[in-house]
């Protein structure tokens, strides 16, 4: 059985910050959060929109777009490292939500990286056969543990969701390889005491060798080429570390999704929200051959080798 993505959806928060507005905050430009990010706004969720409301949103828009019911949900996977609270997990509080009374629900932890580890969790379920329909969410309400009157931090994150409903697929579509990695050693560059707190130079090292090795090989392990690659999907944390892979893939900036533009670093929520933006423009078609690449705290990384469609 091959597990692949039925459907996919994404929300994110009406409020749109953008550089200039943080100019006014904090001693930093617009220029320099462009050149060294690529970002140019993010959205920030209300005081009354918590992390689950997000999820709950993505879900339901993933759900519609794979046509699959909420009762008909086996398991729900929810990426994230901002919970509204310890427990119960988001993914519980969506179960309730969606009516999905026969499936099993946990959180999953992995920064960055959570939205990859969730999905290669969800293709075990379903090429076993378990499992039908698995629901995996990203998302991230990053503005309630960013310090704002740190510069080095505060630029950089967004919140947001995406999800996608994972089932069995065609012989010829789905996941085609995977990759899955950590290293505790490096969890002191990247982690939360009250608020994030990162070594930016040490984690972009890290990025830029992890995200280029993790993309070929998956590319090798499907017995692909990397002209194969229609489409990559990197976490979007800053379009240099972005740009590093694309570039180890010899792709045109049009194949590589780039919505930290519009979003800033949305952590487990980046990819789907990309996922579910490339399919909606027609990025993404039938047949495509995908490359999802991530990392993250941890220090964790992944990477997928995808065909889409069903
Ligand atoms: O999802 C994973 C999360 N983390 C990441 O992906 C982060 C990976 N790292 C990065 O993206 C980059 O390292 C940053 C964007 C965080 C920083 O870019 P950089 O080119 O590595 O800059 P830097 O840390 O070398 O800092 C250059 C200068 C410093 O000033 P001095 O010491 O050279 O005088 C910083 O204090 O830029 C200063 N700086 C800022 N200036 C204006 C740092 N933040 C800001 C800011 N505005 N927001």
């Amino acid at each position: 059985m091959k597990a692949g993505v039925l459907g996919a959806g994404h929300f994110v928060p009406e409020k749109i910050v953008t550089n200039f507005d943080l100019e006014k905050r904090m001693d930093t430009s617009d220029e320099w959060i462009r050149t060294r990010t690529g970002i140019e706004e993010r959205r920030i969720a209300s005081d009354e929109m918590d992390t689950s409301d997000m999820g709950l949103e993505a879900a339901k828009r993933a759900l519609s777009d794979a046509e699959v019911a909420g009762e008909d949900i086996d398991l729900i996977l929810v990426a994230t490292v901002t919970p509204d609270m310890p427990f119960p997990s988001v993914a519980c509080i969506l179960q309730e939500q969606l009516g999905a009374k026969k499936a099993a629900a946990m959180d999953l932890s992995a920064a960055c990286s959570g939205f990859m580890y969730g999905m290669v969790t969800a293709a075990q379920f379903i090429e076993t056969g378990a499992y039908k329909n698995v629901l995996v969410v990203g998302v991230e309400k990053l503005s309630k543990i960013v310090d704002w009157e740190d510069r080095n931090t505060a630029v950089l994150f967004g919140d947001g969701a995406g999800a996608v409903v994972m089932g069995p697929v065609s012989e010829d579509k789905g996941i085609l390889s995977f990759e899955l990695g950590a290293d505790g050693s490096g969890g002191k560059h990247l982690y939360q005491d009250r608020y994030i707190q990162m070594n930016g130079r040490e984690v972009f090292k890290f990025a830029v060798r992890q995200m280029g090795e993790s993309c070929v090989n998956v590319i090798e392990k499907a017995g692909l080429k990397r002209e194969d690659v229609d489409f990559l999907i990197p976490h979007q944390a800053n379009m240099r570390i972005m740009e590093s892979a694309r570039e180890r893939l010899g792709l045109p900036l049009e194949k590589m999704s780039t919505t930290v533009r519009s979003y800033g670093n949305t952590s487990s929520a980046s990819i789907p929200i990309s996922i579910s933006e490339a399919a909606e423009n027609g990025q993404i078609k039938d047949g495509d051959t995908i490359v999802l690449v991530g990392f993250g705290g941890g220090l964790t990384w992944g990477a997928i080798a995808l065909r889409w469609g069903r």
